[in-house]
C-alpha cells in the first residue's frame, strides 16, 4: 500500500481542492484535480462543457481522466463531486486510498452560494438542491471511501493534519 495515491472524494464545496493542494505540498506528492484535467483537455470551462456537450459527455471525460491519472503513483487526486455517481468509476477510485471529505449542507452552502462555476447548483433554491443531492449521494461517498473525515468548522490545515495521521497510521504512506 505504500506510496499509494490519496484520492479525495466528496460533495462540491467540501474543500477537496484546497485540502488536496496543501496535502500534496506536505507529502511531496503530485497534486492532480480531475476537473482541471478535463478543463485543460477540452479547453472549456465546466459550465460551458455542460452547456455545449451535456452532463453525460462530462461524465465520460471524467471517467477517462480518472483511469488515466490512477496509472501513476505518489499523487493527491482531487475529484469532482459527481465521480461516485458512475458505478464503473468506483474500482478505479479504489486503486488508491479513498478519503471522503464529509460536509454538512450548511457548510457546502457557505462555500458555493456565490459560485457560478458549478452548473448543477445554478438553481433558485441552492440550499434545497444541495440537501437533495447530498441525500442522494451520501451513501455513494461512504461506500466508495476507505475513510471519512468531517470537515465542518475545521480549517484546511486541520483537515490536512487529520488526513495525514490517517494515512500514516494505516501505513498507506511513509
Ligand atoms: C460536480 C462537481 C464539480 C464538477 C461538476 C459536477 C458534481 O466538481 O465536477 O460541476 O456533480 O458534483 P467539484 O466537486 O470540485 O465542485
Amino acid at each position: 500500500m505504500k506510496n499509494n495515491n490519496i484520492i479525495l472524494i466528496g460533495f462540491m464545496g467540501s474543500g477537496k481542492t484546497t485540502v488536496g493542494k496543501i496535502l500534496a505540498q506536505i507529502t511531496g506528492y503530485r497534486f492532480v484535480d480531475t476537473d482541471e484535467a478535463i478543463i485543460a483537455k477540452e479547453k472549456m470551462s465546466i459550465p460551458i462543457i455542460f452547456q455545449n456537450k451535456g452532463e453525460e459527455y462530462f461524465r465520460k471525460s471524467e471517467s477517462i481522466e480518472l483511469q488515466k491519472v490512477i496509472t501513476e503513483k505518489r499523487q493527491v487526486i482531487s475529484t469532482g463531486g459527481g465521480i461516485v455517481t458512475i458505478k464503473e468509476n468506483i474500482p478505479f477510485l479504489r486503486h488508491g486510498t479513498v478519503i471522503y471529505l464529509k460536509a454538512s449542507p450548511e457548510h457546502v452552502y457557505r462555500n458555493v452560494k456565490k459560485d457560478k462555476n458549478r452548473p448543477l447548483l445554478q438553481e433558485e433554491d441552492v440550499y434545497g438542491k444541495i440537501c437533495t443531492m447530498l441525500k442522494d449521494r451520501e451513501f455513494l461517498y461512504k461506500k466508495a471511501a476507505h475513510y471519512t473525515v468531517c470537515v465542518d468548522y475545521k480549517t484546511p490545515e486541520a483537515i490536512c493534519n487529520e488526513l495525514l495521521k490517517l494515512v500514516k497510521d494505516s501505513g498507506d504512506i511513509e
